[in-house]
């Protein structure tokens, strides 16, 4: 599958799974919007990284719950790459699962409902005209196996997450007759640069309970995604796929 003259933004691609689905991208041949929040030298490093493999990559910032933000990171991406082919909703603030009862909606359902959900929908919206008007688009929105397994101390993240699941099948009817798909790609405990938060004992019991004997690679990831960017996979839409070795089967 070549993605050749198609043109990508990816959210939160500075680092860890973002950043691998970048380079994926550039590697089918795409031209990639680097995007960014906070960390403006990693997003310089994966756009080095995909220019001197000869691809074509810009760094944008910003806050993706911030819609005129949004608005003028989409417009800058045509001018400098053109109109956006391929959107990956991947942002996300990292935030500490707690129990129910030690919950504030301030310090943990805020961030995941601004930057997961008003994020995608910010993007998404932003993104869309375009895409319409070409009459054909790849939405990818990166969900969570979260959704599957209903762990305690997941109540704030799982449920902006499963308001991404409605979120992109609706939005998957609503844009079919455009040509534009919309899928999920919800991965499982991943390993990235940054430390995971859980124990080493949850990660143990974590490998112990999944079928292929390992925790995700952001590879794995790059891989499940890639699958739905292509022009061969325009009658697949409304899908979400689990990246989790097996243990997780929605
Ligand atoms: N890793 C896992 O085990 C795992 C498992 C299941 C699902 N997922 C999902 O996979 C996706 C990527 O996860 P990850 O672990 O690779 O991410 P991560 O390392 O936590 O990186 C998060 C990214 O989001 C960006 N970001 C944070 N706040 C933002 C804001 N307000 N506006 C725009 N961007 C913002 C960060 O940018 P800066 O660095 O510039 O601040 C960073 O690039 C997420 O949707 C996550 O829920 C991950």
């Amino acid at each position: 599958m070549g993605l050749e003259g198609r043109v990508a933004l990816v959210t939160g691609a500075n680092r860890s799974i973002g950043k691998s689905l970048s380079l994926a991208l550039a590697r089918r041949g795409a031209s990639v919007a680097v995007h960014f929040h906070s960390k403006s030298d990693d997003a310089n490093a994966v756009v080095e990284e995909i220019r001197s493999a000869g691809g074509a990559a810009f760094a944008f910032r910003a806050d993706v719950s911030n819609r005129g933000e949004v608005e003028e990171m989409i417009i800058r991406c045509r001018e400098d790459l053109g109109p956006v082919d391929i959107l990956v909703n991947n942002a996300r603030q990292l935030v500490k699962g707690r129990s129910f009862i030690e919950l504030n909606w301030e310090d943990d359902y805020a961030p995941h409902v601004e930057v997961m959900l008003k994020g995608t929908f910010n993007c998404c919206q932003a993104a869309i005209p375009a895409m319409i008007e070409r009459g054909s688009g790849r939405i990818i929105n990166i969900l969570s196996t979260a959704l599957g397994e209903k762990r305690a101390r997941t109540n704030s993240y799982g449920s902006i997450k499963s308001a991404l699941l409605y979120f992109s099948q609706t939005l998957a009817v609503e844009m079919g007759p455009h040509g534009i798909t919309v899928n999920m790609v919800s991965p499982g405990l991943t390993t990235t640069e940054r430390p995971i938060l859980h124990s080493g004992g949850y990660q143990r019991e974590y490998i112990d309970q999944t079928p292929v004997g390992r925790m995700g690679v952001p590879e794995d990831v790059a891989e499940a995604v890639m699958f739905f960017c292509g022009e061969e996979t325009s009658f697949i839409t409304g899908v979400n796929m689990a990246v989790s070795g097996g243990k997780v089967m929605f």
